[in-house]
């Protein structure tokens, strides 16, 4: 057994599922999840430090931490750290153990119009777009614009809300103002593409994508059949039939490689997950965007299916050495379903006790990821305190069909005042084909 302490930064259902598998490794010892949530607070080998290191205001206090506990590695899992440059601080301290892509290379996903470019320059299939930096400009766009249906696209972070999808041209003049009043005038317009959504995820070490062999699918709209507004993602599933391995692995050659080679020519070398939104359109698949990080739900049934712990391959990476580990995949399929709050994704309540987490963590392959959840009272009950609160994520050896049923039936057990907002179709894009 080895001794090493990890750092998870980050509070959510992702975070929980990168945590939980990096103590699987033999090496580690602990890990400290900063903020994390209830779930975390309770695992093995693990525990919470309530302090949130997003800020570029925090990050001196993050390197004394860093330094006073001795942590082998930090791990940082949502984008407004890294795009504030945790990683450039802590490499400029002489810590050069974050896995996460620096500032620079976080642009991938922070700037549309640096990952439009660069496709462009590797001849990477993606909806045909025009940068604009002015309302006006979007507007002249829109009217000459080759196709009818457009996709107006915020060029910077938006908590993945800055995107709106239009019928026609009339619709998109329409929608241009209120846009730009809430993610500002800088937007790709794009080319409406059609077809099935899929994620594609890899690590890079900088050289290469070493890809998590299988593809995955997020189910973003509140209710059943994609109907209602989006969310964060209300489940997730892989693998997705509409992916399979061929298709990772074109993915991870012909997209994934190319990017993080152009990228360490440009002086951005990328280090860190890298995720790739795709379509898969008649022509084939192509690149919706790229996120700099894991995606979430998806990193929990992704976990789940990982047969060893993460810590070898993100340790590799960081030494720029994945060319010395393969990632093992196991067969049949997982299935995570999320329990969110009554009201999400517009207001809830916060505070409600959940009931029955205790006779679901007797269950085999099942794994109730937490994320909006937080500790109540002098007998530390376990209450909702965010939109999003549970991931409830099982794996069958016998398929997706046997991996849904057994997460609906974990769901089932886990009750709250007022019920869940809850989707009863996730993974269902698997079997209705
Ligand atoms: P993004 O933040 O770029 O992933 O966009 C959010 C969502 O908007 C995607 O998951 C798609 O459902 C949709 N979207 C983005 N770009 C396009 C496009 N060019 N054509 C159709 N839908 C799109
Ligand atoms: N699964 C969507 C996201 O993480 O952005």
């Amino acid at each position: 057994m080895g001794g090493k302490k990890i750092a998870v930064i980050g509070s959510g259902g992702r975070e929980h599922a990168l945590g939980e598998s990096l103590a699987k490794s033999d090496e580690v010892a602990q890990v400290i999840y900063m903020p994390g949530n209830a779930g975390t607070a309770s695992e093995n080998k693990a525990s919470n430090y309530l302090k949130s290191f997003i800020k570029p205001e925090s990050f001196p206090d993050f390197l004394k931490f860093i330094q006073s506990e001795g942590i082998d590695l930090v791990v940082v899992g949502p984008e407004d750290p890294l795009n504030n440059g945790i990683v450039n601080y802590l490499n400029s301290q002489g810590y050069n153990r974050a896995f996460g892509p620096t500032k620079e290379a976080t642009q991938l996903e922070s700037d549309k119009f640096y990952s439009h470019d660069l496709m462009k320059e590797l001849g990477i299939l993606q909806a045909i777009s025009t940068k604009c930096h002015s309302t006006a400009e979007a507007a002249e766009a829109i009217k000459h614009f080759h196709s009818e249906g457009i996709v107006i696209k915020a060029r910077g972070l938006t908590a993945g809300k800055g995107v709106t999808v239009c019928d026609s041209k009339k619709e998109a003049l329409e929608e241009l103002t209120k846009h730009a009043d809430a993610y500002g005038q800088e937007v790709l317009i794009a080319e409406r593409l059609f077809g099935e959504e899929f994620s594609i995820f890899g690590i890079s070490d900088g050289n290469r994508v070493l890809p998590i062999g299988i593809s995955f699918q997020d189910h973003k709209p509140l209710l059943d059949g994609d109907k209602g507004p989006n969310t964060g993602g209300m489940g997730a599933y892989g693998p997705a039939p509409i992916a399979p391995l061929h298709v990772v692995n074109c993915v991870a050659n012909k997209i994934m490689n190319p990017i993080v080679q152009r990228m360490k020519e440009r002086g951005h070398e990328y280090k860190g997950f890298l995720y790739a939104g795709m379509m898969m359109t008649k022509d084939g698949p192509k690149v919706i965007e790229f996120n700099a990080r894991f995606g979430d739900p998806e990193c929990q049934p992704a976990m789940m299916m990982l047969k060893n712990g993460l810590y070898a391959p993100l340790s590799l990476a960081l030494e720029g050495k994945l060319d010395e580990i393969k990632l093992e995949i196991k067969g049949g399929a997982a299935c995570c379903v999320v329990l969110a709050s009554q009201g999400y994704p517009g207001d809830y309540k916060k505070g409600l006790e959940i009931k029955g987490l205790a006779e679901v963590a007797s269950m085999q392959n099942v794994k109730v990821f937490h994320a909006g959840t937080a500790f109540a009272g002098e007998d530390k009950k376990i209450v909702t305190a965010g939109g999003r609160v549970l991931g409830v994520t099982a794996y069958s050896a016998d398929g997706i069909i046997d991996a849904k049923t057994t997460a609906y039936a974990a769901a089932s057990k886990i009750a709250v005042e007022g019920g869940w907002a809850i989707r009863s179709d996730i993974s269902d894009k698997a079997t209705n084909r």
